[in-house]
């Protein structure tokens, strides 16, 4: 686990931009920063590009996203003039499992779902991870009960190395006022009772007084929604 523990004490007290730079520093080249372009990202990535914070961004391009995720993108690449490494599915996998089930083979089953999720995201994401010490997201107590359990800083064991959420403890309203105030770019599914946004096809907006990730997988069972992407959660 490496000095979990003394980062973590380090880190107390700074700012998010702080414990972005200081992070940034010490784990120069090894530190990495995973956006789905939702509105918590958008936060970061603000925070990163805005102040030239030497984090490398990147996406999971599953091939599904929505139309509105694919123009945020492009008005985040023209704002800041950064780049957003995009990493794909490998194409022998996603052709053999679309060939042999079907485009749409993840409403079937859970199994063919996590299928689907692995090899969109989590095979492509174990290869954006290597080499790095730091990962970064854009994860938030609020969003489910099971991310209140997480803290901002910990050890990832499948993956090998440590998560940071620099925004964890930021209500939704907190990410709305910054957004606001520093006219950042948002995805308008947002607006739209969109609170948390993934691939299209498993994605529908949410009502009133539902659950923040409700609209995710919303055909399965509570206890099987989880891409994998963070086992906890
Ligand atoms: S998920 O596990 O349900 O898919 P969620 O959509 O809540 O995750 O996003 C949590 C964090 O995971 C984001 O802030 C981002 O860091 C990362 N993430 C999710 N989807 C992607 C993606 N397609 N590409 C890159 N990072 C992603
Ligand atoms: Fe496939 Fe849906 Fe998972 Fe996207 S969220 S990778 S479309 S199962």
């Amino acid at each position: 686990m490496g000095n979990l523990e003394e980062i973590k004490t380090t880190l107390v007290g700074l700012s998010t931009i702080d414990k972005l730079k200081f992070l940034a520093e010490q784990y120069a080249g090894r530190i990495i920063f995973s956006t789905s372009f939702g509105w918590e990202d958008q936060v970061i990535t603000h925070l990163i590009f805005a102040n030239n914070i030497p984090i490398k961004v990147f996406t999971l391009e599953t091939g599904r996203l929505f139309p509105e995720t694919y123009y945020v993108w492009n008005r985040t690449l023209e704002i800041y003039n950064k780049p957003i490494h995009a990493y794909y599915p490998q194409n022998e996998l996603l052709q053999d499992m679309v060939n042999t089930k079907g485009p749409n083979s993840f409403y079937e089953s859970v199994e063919n779902r996590k299928e689907c999720c692995y090899i969109r995201k989590i095979e492509p994401l174990k290869r954006a991870l290597e080499g790095n010490e730091i990962w970064i997201t854009g994860i938030r107590a609020d969003q489910s009960a099971n991310r209140e359990d997480m803290h901002d800083l910990e050890w990832d064991e499948g993956n090998q190395l440590i998560k940071f959420h620099p925004i964890f403890d930021w209500t939704l309203d907190d990410v709305k006022t910054y957004i606001q105030e520093n006219n950042i770019v948002y995805n308008t599914l947002h607006d739209k009772g969109f609170p948390s946004i993934g691939c299209a096809p498993c994605t529908r907006a949410v009502q009133p007084g539902e659950d923040f990730r409700a609209g995710r997988w919303w055909w399965e069972d509570q206890s099987k929604k989880e891409c994998g992407l963070h086992a906890a959660s």
